[in-house]
């Protein structure tokens, strides 16, 4: 089985590269070899190699700077996997396609469902949101996978990589308590994107559709960031002696957030009888 992965280089892009390994001839690429604002540097390579799956980790991820950066948050989240879904229809293939919790406004109180109304309060939601409806639209075989809070314990640049840092230099973290979501291990992504290619395609356009797929349970920025101090393998190293609560308002971004933005996945357990494990075992997983 062919599978192309695009994004090689993202948080899930790298897990995907190693977990979809053995399922058959992997190829993989990213920015800037191909490039989402240009889907014909990419379809020109889906109509050479001709995968069966075709798994697009690709995204522009820059919450704040895509409210100034509308266009180009649009092309990469929106009509650039539009036309790759369309690609794929036209050779048969199945598109796997991620999205994000950030479509939902927050103001729902208890975990989302797939078919809870959307209202992104922010650009970079209102572009994954468009990105949802054009490879639904392009009418051959998806799976998006909405997910939320996802970190790799590769990079500096992710929220467990900023934690330990802050923590090597100030006696005092304040985090906010009023952001509620899923943390989701991309290995963890990868893993169960794995396991359902390993299904076949039939399989999977059976089941084509939305679901919601993310850790297990849910945190508060606050509590995710105590749980990655206490597993900290070099705990000696910390300077912070107190992690104090604050609020969303204390800390003004561009792009405002949904505050309350889990995720229930049931849907996507029934349906493939697999389930993510609870976020924090997973984070000891992934931080042993
Ligand atoms: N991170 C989160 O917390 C989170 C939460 C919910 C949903 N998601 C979704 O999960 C998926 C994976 O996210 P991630 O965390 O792995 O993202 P990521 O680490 O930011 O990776 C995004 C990848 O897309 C590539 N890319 C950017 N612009 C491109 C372009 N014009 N053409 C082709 N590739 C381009 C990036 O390349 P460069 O590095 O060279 O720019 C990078 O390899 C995305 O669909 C994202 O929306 C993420």
């Amino acid at each position: 089985m062919k599978i192309f992965i695009l994004a090689e280089n993202g948080q899930l892009g790298w897990e995907l590269c190693r977990t979809l390994a053995p399922l058959g001839e992997v190829y993989a690429s990213d920015y800037p070899q191909v490039d989402l604002q240009k889907p014909e540097t990419i379809i020109n390579l889906i109509r050479l190699e001709k995968p069966a799956i075709f798994v697009n980790a690709a995204a522009y991820t820059a919450v704040d700077q895509a409210e100034t950066e509308h266009e180009k948050a649009r092309s990469i989240n929106a009509s650039g996997p539009g036309i790759l879904a369309e690609e794929c229809k036209r050779i048969g293939a199945v598109f796997i396609h991620y999205s994000t919790d950030y479509v939902f406004d927050g103001n729902k109180g208890v975990p989302y469902l797939e078919n809870d109304a959307t209202a992104p309060l922010n650009f970079y939601g209102q572009s994954k949101l468009e990105g949802e409806q054009l490879v639904q639209q392009a009418g051959g075989d998806y799976l998006i996978f909405r997910t939320s809070w996802v970190y790799s314990m590769r990079g500096q640049g992710g929220f467990i990589a900023k934690v330990l840092q802050w923590s090597r230099q100030q006696e005092t973290l304040r985090m906010v308590t009023d952001q509620i979501g899923n943390p989701t291990w991309a290995r963890m992504l990868a893993e169960t994107t794995a396991h359902i290619a390993a299904r076949g395609q039939g399989y999977m356009s059976e089941r084509k559709g939305l679901y919601h797929l993310a850790g297990s349970g849910f945190a508060s920025r606050l509590e995710w960031a105590k749980e990655i101090l206490e597993l900290d393998l070099n705990r000696h190293e910390q300077k912070t002696k107190e992690l104090l609560p604050a609020k969303t308002a204390d800390f003004p971004t561009p792009a405002e957030r949904p505050l309350f933005s889990a995720l229930d996945c049931s849907k996507f357990e029934s349906t493939f009888n697999l389930k993510l494990p609870d976020w924090r075992t997973a984070l000891r997983l992934a931080m042993q």
